[in-house]
C-alpha cells in the first residue's frame, strides 16, 4: 500500500506557479521536490508498445487519475547539467509550459520534464509520483517520504534563520544618477 501525504490543492500549484516541498528520500537524505502545472491535454507521444508479455493483464484501470492528467506533476528540484535548484526558493521559472531553469536556461516540459533545447539537452528531470483526487496532490511515491514545505532551509535544519542573502537595499546608494565609471571598461 501506498502511504500518500497530502502536500497541496492543484489550484495553489496553478496560481503560485509552482510549489516547493522538501522530502526524504530511502537513504533518509532530503530532496526539494518541484510541484508544476501541467496543462497537458492528452497527447501522447511516445506511444512505444509494450514489449513484455508475460503477465501484462491490461486491466489497469486506475481507480484516481494520474497527477499529470490532474494538472501537477512532479519533479526533483535540480536541473539536469549541473546540480543547479529550479526553484531557487522563490518559485520556479515557467514559460509556455516549460521550467526555464535559471542558470544556463535550458527549458524543461513541465508535464515530460523533458529537455531538447541548450546544454541540458537530451535529458529528462527526474519524477517524482504524485496523485490527485478531488483536487488535492498528494506525494505517493514510495521513495520519498514528505518533510515539509518549501526548500530544505525552509525546514530549520540550518544554523541560523535570517542569514543575509547578499541583497543590496536598493536605493540607499548616495549618488544614483551619473553611472559612475570607475573600474569600468568603457571601450
Ligand atoms: S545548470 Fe541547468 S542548464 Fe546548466
Amino acid at each position: 500500500m501506498t502511504d500518500r501525504t497530502h502536500l497541496t490543492t492543484v489550484e495553489e500549484v496553478r496560481d503560485a506557479g509552482s510549489w516547493l516541498f522538501t522530502a526524504r528520500d530511502q537513504y533518509g537524505e532530503q530532496e526539494e521536490i518541484l510541484l508544476v502545472p501541467c496543462e497537458n491535454s492528452g497527447d501522447s507521444d511516445d506511444s512505444d508498445d509494450s514489449d513484455d508479455s508475460d503477465d501484462s493483464d491490461d486491466s489497469d484501470s486506475a481507480a484516481e487519475p494520474s497527477a499529470a492528467e490532474s494538472g501537477v506533476e512532479a519533479w526533483v528540484n535540480r536541473c539536469t547539467h549541473e546540480a543547479q535548484k529550479l526553484d531557487r526558493g522563490f518559485g520556479a521559472a515557467m514559460r509556455d509550459g516549460q521550467i526555464i531553469c535559471p542558470k544556463h536556461g535550458s527549458m524543461f516540459d513541465a508535464c515530460s520534464g523533458y529537455c531538447d533545447n541548450g546544454d541540458a539537452a537530451d535529458t529528462t528531470l527526474v519524477s517524482v509520483e504524485v496523485g490527485v483526487e478531488e483536487g488535492a496532490v498528494y506525494l505517493t511515491d514510495d521513495s520519498y517520504e514528505f518533510d515539509h514545505e518549501g526548500s530544505v532551509e525552509d525546514g530549520g535544519g540550518d544554523d541560523s534563520g535570517d542569514a543575509d542573502d547578499g541583497e543590496r537595499d536598493s536605493g540607499e546608494d548616495d549618488d544614483d544618477d551619473m553611472p559612475s565609471s570607475t573600474s569600468h571598461i568603457g571601450f
